[in-house]
C-alpha cells in the first residue's frame, strides 16, 4: 500500500443550512499531484481550507489525514507539513519580495542566516533575484504568483496546496508555473491544487476529481475521465444544401444540424472509422467543404458532470 499524503472520509462542511462539502472522500497518494476541479463556489477552497487547518470541518465528518498526522488531534503537526498557496495572494506589497521571503522564514523560525540562506536560494530559483530589493506592488501577477509559491516553500513542506495557482497568468507565465509545479513533486512533495482550467489538471495531475452540489461527481485520471463520457465524433460541414442531404442519407446514424448544414458521426477518432466515413461519402460521389475530428476533452467531461445538466448526484461515477 502505497502512503497517502492526504485522506479523507466523509468530510462535510455546511454554512448554516447550506452543505458546501457533503461527504467528499479523498485520498492522494504522496508525491503525486491531486487536482480537484469545480464550477464557482463548488467548494474547492472551502476543502483547501479544511484539509489546511484554517477552517473547521463539520464534527460529523470522518477521519482526516494530512502529511501522515490526525487534523483533528494534532493540528500543530499538520501545519508543520505543509504549506498554503491561497486563491488571494498572501504578498504583502508594502515590502520588498526578499522582506516577504525573511517574513515567512521567521514564522518559521528559522535563524537569521539560515533564513537568508533558504530564501536567496528560492528568490533565485523563481527567477525573482533581480525584483527581489523592489516593492512587490510593484511585481505583475506573474511575479506575485512566483513570490507567492517560493513564499509556501520556505518551511520545507511534505505537502503543499495551492489553490487555483495559475488563474489570471498569461499562456506563458502558466507554463511556467506548471514547470515549478512537476518540479516540486520530482522532489517527493505532493501536491493538492484546485483550478478551473481542465487544460491545467490535463497537464498535471495524476488524478483528478470533479467537485459539484457538495460531492466528488467523477474521479480518475484524465484519460478515464474522457472514456466516462461519449463525445468523439466526426463533424461534416457543407455548403450545398443537396450535398449536405444526400451525405445524412448516405451516412444513416448521424446527428444533424440543418441550419450549419452539418452533420456529426459519433466516432472513436481511429483511422479505421474515419476510412470508412470518407470511403461511404465516396461512394455516394459527395464532398464535404470541412471534416473535423473531435475527441472529448476534460471540457466535455466537466459540462457533462456539473451544473444542472449533470448526472444525477447519486450517480457518482469512479474509475480505478
Ligand atoms: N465563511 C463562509 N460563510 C458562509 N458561506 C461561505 C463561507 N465560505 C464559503 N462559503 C460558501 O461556500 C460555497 C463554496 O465556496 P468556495 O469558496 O469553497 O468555492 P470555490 O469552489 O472555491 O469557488 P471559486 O471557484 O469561485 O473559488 C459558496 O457558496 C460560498 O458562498
Ligand atoms: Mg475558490
Amino acid at each position: 500500500m502505497t502512503d497517502l499524503a492526504i485522506a479523507a472520509n466523509g468530510l462535510r462542511k455546511s454554512y448554516g443550512d447550506k452543505a458546501v462539502l457533503d461527504g467528499v472522500d479523498l485520498a492522494v497518494p504522496e508525491g503525486t499531484i491531486f487536482a480537484l476541479l469545480g464550477p464557482n463556489g463548488a467548494g474547492k477552497t472551502t476543502a483547501v481550507k479544511i484539509l489546511s487547518t484554517l477552517v473547521s470541518p463539520d464534527p460529523a465528518s470522518g477521519e482526516i489525514r494530512v502529511g501522515g498526522h490526525d487534523l483533528a488531534a494534532d493540528p500543530q503537526a499538520v501545519r508543520a507539513a505543509i504549506g498554503v498557496t491561497g486563491q488571494f495572494s498572501a504578498v504583502d506589497g508594502l515590502i520588498t519580495g526578499e522582506e516577504n521571503m525573511l517574513l515567512m522564514a521567521d514564522l518559521h523560525h528559522l535563524s537569521r542566516s539560515e533564513g537568508r540562506r533558504v530564501a536567496a536560494g528560492l528568490l533565485e530559483r523563481f527567477d525573482l533575484v533581480e525584483a527581489a530589493k523592489k516593492p512587490a506592488s510593484t511585481y505583475s501577477g506573474g511575479m506575485k504568483r512566483r513570490l507567492d509559491i517560493a513564499m509556501t516553500l520556505v518551511g520545507g513542506p511534505r505537502v503543499i496546496f495551492l489553490d487555483e495557482p495559475t488563474t489570471g497568468l498569461d499562456p506563458r507565465s502558466r507554463h511556467t508555473m506548471w514547470q515549478i509545479i512537476r518540479e516540486l513533486v520530482t522532489g517527493g512533495v505532493t501536491v493538492f491544487l484546485t483550478t478551473q482550467y481542465l487544460e491545467e489538471a490535463d497537464q498535471l495531475a495524476d488524478r483528478i476529481a470533479v467537485l459539484d452540489g457538495g460531492r466528488i461527481v467523477a474521479e480518475g485520471t484524465a484519460e478515464e475521465l474522457k472514456r466516462l463520457i461519449p463525445g468523439g465524433h466526426v463533424r461534416l460541414r457543407f455548403s450545398d444544401p443537396a450535398a449536405y442531404r444526400r451525405a445524412v442519407s448516405a451516412l444513416g446514424e448521424v446527428t444533424t444540424d440543418d441550419e450549419a448544414l452539418a452533420l456529426q458521426i459519433p466516432s472513436d477518432g481511429s483511422q479505421r472509422e474515419l476510412r470508412s466515413v470518407l470511403d461511404r461519402l465516396d461512394l455516394a460521389g459527395i464532398e464535404a467543404d470541412e471534416l473535423t475530428v473531435h475527441t472529448p476533452d476534460l471540457d466535455d467531461v466537466f459540462f457533462a458532470l456539473t451544473g444542472s445538466a449533470g448526472l444525477p448526484r447519486q450517480s457518482k461515477e469512479s474509475v480505478r
